[in-house]
Parts: structure tokens; sequence; C-alpha cells
């Protein structure tokens, strides 16, 4: 077989829904829905306010709305395709289904970056919020040597490796025990978020919204790009489909219900912090939510309790968005596109060696990279990889359009169209050296593919 034709291949979705792989089939639309909303919602909602208010202002509640579109539109393709090809590999198999073997490699390459490289970020905050908690508790912080990365003050960041490490030891337990512990994490953080709003609502000024705009909507756009990051995760339900018991029926509905809870949530957490405090105030602030109700609500345990919220939260990411990238990496090690090892299960389902392998690949990353760095590179990788998924459905549509779809996305092809237009304004608002490190990522990917993948793979 030529080149040409091997990286053009496609593999059809009967081979990638049913390839007698040995994941249990043990969750329901709740666990779904509590993967992806464990998976979104984390370091950015607790960190981002501090950057991103200062860019918009009180229209930031604005900026999380345009964000959540973005993040919709994307949505409705991955709940169409989650459906008809529910496979662990997510937009990897959507692709692999639809554009051909390279382009579902480099997709699928870009999701190391939307998983793996996430984690080592949200790990990084992790580390960040356990200071915190330990200066309001006990009044000490971990000296900057042992928990920042080199170029940042510090040589080695130990907090980040501890969750890393800790996420690893519950996900090699199994599926079924990781999604409980899953859901136990994001009730309380979801409770964090919401206790955050009913204390900072008490303190709510209308004065403090006016004027709403005062950096226009160019400034309300920026506000949206900076805290895109905050949604990333809607789609992990997509790599648990394997896993599911009715994933036809209930990949579709978990991913849209988690997106309009994140969304609700976001933006009246944004309400209640700019009518509590300022937006000039939010400039250079760390942990931006606890510090509105240090400096505007009476009561030291507030910021204390909404600490502990954002360790859980952090932690409840870490969990299910590591969870994520083993299930991707088996799918892809199962088409023969990286080795075998990838795939090979123990006796409880789990890829042990590729839950080992991945975790210590995240584990140095957070060891040693700033946390600016970390999440550019996810936001960049994901824009890609859902850029490629509303092309996915569109291309779907017209080579199998009889397939079985639990969700069909309304008004195709102009939605998901729209979905890619909005993965390239967002992928433009992102800075040279994301884009370069991007291209980076690419040329290793591309050289990895034609040195193994295109020989190993199989179709
Ligand atoms: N959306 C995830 C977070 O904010 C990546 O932590």
């Amino acid at each position: 077989m030529g080149v040409r034709a091997r990286v053009l291949r496609r593999k059809p979705i009967e081979q990638l829904v049913h390839p007698g792989g040995g994941l249990q089939k043990t969750l329901g639309v709740g666990h779904l829905t509590m993967i992806s909303i464990g998976a979104t919602l984390g370091t950015g909602i607790f960190v981002v306010l501090g950057e991103a208010v200062p860019a918009a202002g009180p229209a930031i509640v604005l900026s999380f709305v345009l964000a959540g579109f973005t993040a919709l539109f994307s949505a409705l393709s991955y709940a169409e395709l989650a459906g008809l090809i529910p496979a662990s590999g997510s937009s990897y198999s959507y692709t692999y289904a639809t554009l051909g073997e390279l382009i579902a490699w480099v997709c699928g390459w870009c999701l190391v970056l939307e998983y793996g490289v996430s984690v080592a970020a949200v790990a990084v905050g992790w580390g960040q919020y356990v200071n915190e908690l330990l200066d309001l508790v006990a009044g000490v912080r971990i000296p900057d040597v042992l928990s920042q990365p080199p170029g940042a003050g510090g040589v080695v960041n130990i907090p980040a490796v501890l969750i890393v490490v800790l996420a690893m030891l519950v996900l090699l337990g199994g599926a079924k025990g990781s999604a409980r512990t899953n859901t136990v994490l994001v009730l309380i953080k979801v409770g964090a978020l919401i206790m955050f709003c009913a204390v900072a609502f008490t303190a709510f000024k209308a004065g403090n919204l006016k004027p709403f705009y005062p950096l226009g909507l160019a400034g309300m756009s920026a506000g949206a790009a900076t805290l895109f990051f905050s949604y990333i995760g809607f789609d992990a339900a997509s790599t648990a489909g394997e896993e599911a018991k009715n994933p036809q029926r209930d990949l579709p509905r978990a991913i849209i219900l988690s997106l309009v809870v994140i969304t609700a949530l976001y933006c009246a957490v944004a309400l209640a912090a700019v009518g509590a405090m300022p937006w000039q105030q939010f400039e250079g602030s760390e942990a931006a939510l606890s510090r509105v109700l240090t400096d505007n609500v009476s009561g030291a345990i507030w910021p204390i309790l909404l600490s502990i919220g954002a360790v859980v939260a952090t932690t409840s990411v870490v969990l299910t968005v590591l969870y994520g990238q083993t299930r991707i990496l088996y799918s892809m090690s199962r088409d023969g596109l990286v080795p075998s090892l990838f795939a090979k299960l123990n006796k409880n389902g789990v890829p042990y060696l590729n839950t080992i392998i991945i975790g210590s690949f995240i584990g140095v990353l957070a060891a040693l990279v700033p946390l600016g760095a970390l999440a550019d590179a996810t936001s960049i990788g994901t824009l890609f990889a859902f850029l490629l998924v509303n092309l996915a459905v569109i291309i779907l549509r017209r080579t199998r359009p009889d397939a079985p779809r639990g969700f069909r996305v309304p008004f195709s092809p102009v939605t998901p169209m729209l979905g890619v237009a909005f993965c390239v304004y967002m992928m433009f608002s992102l800075g040279f050296a994301t884009w370069v490190a991007f291209l980076a990522w690419m040329v290793v990917g591309l050289a990895i593919y034609f040195s193994y993948g295109i020989r190993k793979a199989k179709v």
C-alpha cells in the first residue's frame, strides 16, 4: 500500500465501536455527567478571574457566556459523535472514521495536550491552593524551592507531583471505584461554589457593575479567550463510551447536561464576584475567589472553606482527566498507532502500564513547567481537536447519513461550521509562543507517526 493510501485510510465505525475490548460497562448517565463536570470544574474558575476580570470588567459575566457558546457548538458535535461512535478514543476515534489515519493521529496527539498537559496544569494549581490553605489555617507556606518550577524561583514542584501520583494510584484501582470517588468530589466542589455565591451575594453592590463594559466589547472577548481554559473537559465523558451502559442515549445527554450546569454555575460565580468586589481590585490576585471573601465579607471561615473546595475541585479534575488520557491512549494502542503495552489490561480491566507511563510523564511536566505555559498549550491543542470534531460531523452526515444517531446537531452543517469558526477565532487569540510550542509538538507527533504508526496500524 502506498503512503498516500495509508495516511488516508479510515476505520469503519463498526470496528471502532465493537473492537472486543475488555473494559467493563458500569457507567450510567449520572456517572457520565459527573465525569464531565469533574474534568471541567477545576483550576480555571478558582484562578482565572484574577486575569480575566481586569481585561473585561463586570462584563466578565458575558465573557463566560461567550466562552460557553464556543464550547457549546463543539459540545453539540461531540454529543452527536459520542452517540454514534461510543469508542473510548473520543475525537481521535471520530476522525479515524472520517478524515483518515494521519488526521486521526494528529487529533490523538492534540488530545495528549488537552488531557495529559492539562492534568499537569491543574496539578500545579492544586499545589498553589494547598499552599494557600496552609497559609490561611496555620500561617505557613511550603518554600518556593520545593513548590515552584525552575524559572519561577524554585527547583521542583513537589505538591504537583504528589497529586498526580495519588490520582494514578486511585485509577489503578479500577474505573468504577474512581467514578464513585469522582461523584463525591464533584458534589463537594459544586457545593463550595454555591457557598461562594451565597456568601458573596451578601456583599453585592449594584454600583460595582457600573459601567458594565469599561473596556468595551473587545475587552469582553479578550476575557472570554482567557477563561476558555475553564470550560475544557466537558467532553471527558466521551472517553468513557466503552464503559457506558447505554452510550447512544446517555453520552449526548451527559455532555450537554454537564455544559449547561457548568455555564450556569460559572455565570453565577462571576456575577457574585464582580458584584462583591470592584473589578479593578482583581488585578494580580492569584486566589481570586478567596480574595473576594477575605476582603469583602466578615468571617474567616469562608475563605478557608472555599480553599478546601478548590483543593478538592482540582483533585477531581486531575483524576478524571488522567482517566480520559489513559482511555485515549488505550484506543490508539489497540489500533496499533502506539505500542501494544498501552492496551494491556490487568485483572480489574484497567490499562495499568498505560496509566503508570502517562502518569509519570505528567508528573515530570508538573514538577518542572509553570502553570501559564501548560494552560495555553492545553487550550491550543483542545481547540484544534474541537475543530476536527466539528468537521467530522459534517463529513459523517454525507458519508454515513443513515447510521443510527442518538442525537443530531440541529441545523447541520451551519452549526458545526460555526463551531469551526469559533475554534479558529480562539486559537488566533492565543500568543506567538504558544503557536511555536504547538507547531513543535506537531513536528514531533508527525515524526512518531511516519516512523512507527504508519507501519504498525491495524486497519
Ligand atoms: N477546565 C479545567 C480547569 O479549569 C481544565 O481546571
